[in-house]
C-alpha cells in the first residue's frame, strides 16, 4: 500500500526527533521506496506494518534503521579539492609553527559519513608533513549513522568510489585491493578514530579541535538548529582554529562569531578576535 501523508508526516516527525533534520515534502517518493526496501528486509507485510512497528517503538532500532536509510551520506575523497589545498598550503605549515612548543594537533570531520574526508586528511598529512607522525595528532570522525561508520572504520570501499577524486598514485600507496574493493591500509586506518554522535543531540567529550570540517552537513537542518550547532562548533574549536564548511554553506546570517577567510578559491571560517583579546 501506497504511504499516506499521514505516514510521511510520521516519518517526517521520527527523523526530526532523531537527528534534528527537517525532510523536505519532495522526499515522499524516496521515503515510500527505502519504508518499502526496509519492510520486504525485515518480512513485514508492507509500509502500513512497518509504520505500525514504527508507532509502538519510536526509539527501537527499526526506528533507527529507517532513519539511517534517510541520511543523505554521500561523500568522496579530497571532495571539492580547493579545502584540502587550503589545508596543504596555508593552514598546515602554520599551524606547525604555531603549536611547536605543544606539538599536538587535532583535525575533525563532523558528519563524516564513510570517511573518505577525514582518510584525506590523513593522506595528505603523510605525504606533505610526515612530522606530524611524531606529534600528538588527533584525527576524529563523526557521525551519527552506525552504518556509515561501520564502512568508515573498515575502509573498504568500491572500484567506483576510490575513482571519485583519489589520485592514482594514493591509490597505490595507500590501499590493498580485496576483489573487486579497495582497502586502506592498516597504517592509514591507524591514525583516525570513527565514533558515533548525533550533532542535534548531546555531544561527547571531545579535545578542542585546530581544524574542523563540518563539510555538506549544515545544508540539511533547519536555521534555528544550524545556529545551535554552530554555537556547538564555536565552543569545540581553538581560537585560531578553521572551520571549513561546504560550497553551498555559509555562517552569514547564522553566526556573527565566525569570519570567512579566503585562502585561493576556498572560504574558511575563522573566530573573531573578543575585544581585549589579542588578534
Ligand atoms: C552529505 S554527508 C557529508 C559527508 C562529508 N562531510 C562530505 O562533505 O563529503 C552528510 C553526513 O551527515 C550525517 N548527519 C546527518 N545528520 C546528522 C546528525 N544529526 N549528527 C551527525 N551526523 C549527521 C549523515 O549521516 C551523513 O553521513
Amino acid at each position: 500500500m501506497a504511504l499516506t501523508l499521514e505516514g510521511f508526516d510520521f516519518v517526517r516527525l521520527l527523523v526530526r526527533d532523531h537527528v534534528g533534520i527537517q525532510l523536505d515534502n519532495w522526499k515522499t517518493s524516496l521515503v515510500e521506496t527505502r519504508l518499502s526496501a526496509i519492510a520486504r528486509d525485515e518480512k513485514l507485510a508492507g509500509v502500513d506494518d512497518l509504520l505500525t512497528h514504527l508507532r509502538a517503538r519510536p526509539r527501537g532500532p527499526l526506528s533507527t534503521r529507517v532513519v539511517e536509510s534517510l541520511l543523505t551520506t554521500e561523500t568522496s575523497f579530497f571532495r571539492d579539492l580547493h579545502p584540502f589545498e587550503a589545508l596543504r598550503q596555508f593552514i598546515l605549515p602554520d599551524m606547525i609553527v604555531q603549536r611547536q612548543a605543544q606539538r599536538r594537533l587535532s583535525i575533525w570531520s563532523a558528519g563524516c559519513a564513510s570517511g573518505q574526508e577525514i582518510y584525506s586528511v590523513a593522506m595528505l598529512i603523510r605525504e606533505h608533513f610526515p612530522s606530524l607522525l611524531n606529534w600528538s595528532l588527533q584525527l576524529v570522525g563523526t557521525d551519527v549513522s552506525s552504518a556509515v561508520l561501520a564502512r568508515a572504520a573498515k575502509g573498504r570501499y568500491s572500484e567506483l568510489e576510490v575513482n571519485r577524486g583519489l589520485p592514482a598514485a594514493a591509490l597505490l600507496k595507500y590501499f590493498e585491493q580485496h576483489g573487486l574493493e579497495w582497502q586502506i591500509k592498516l597504517e592509514l586506518r591507524a591514525m583516525v578514530e570513527f565514533l558515533q554522535m548525533n550533532l542535534s543531540g548531546a555531544w561527547r567529550a571531545l579535545p578542542k579541535m585546530d581544524v574542523i570540517f563540518l563539510r555538506n552537513v549544515l545544508v540539511y537542518f533547519d536555521v534555528e538548529k544550524k545556529r545551535e550547532i554552530l554555537a556547538r562548533v564555536r565552543q569545540q574549536l581553538h581560537p585560531d582554529g578553521f572551520l571549513f564548511l561546504g560550497g553551498a554553506e555559509s555562517t552569514i546570517n547564522l553566526d556573527s562569531d565566525f569570519q570567512p577567510t579566503y585562502f585561493g578559491s576556498t572560504v574558511v571560517y575563522k573566530l573573531r578576535a573578543r575585544v581585549g583579546e589579542a588578534a
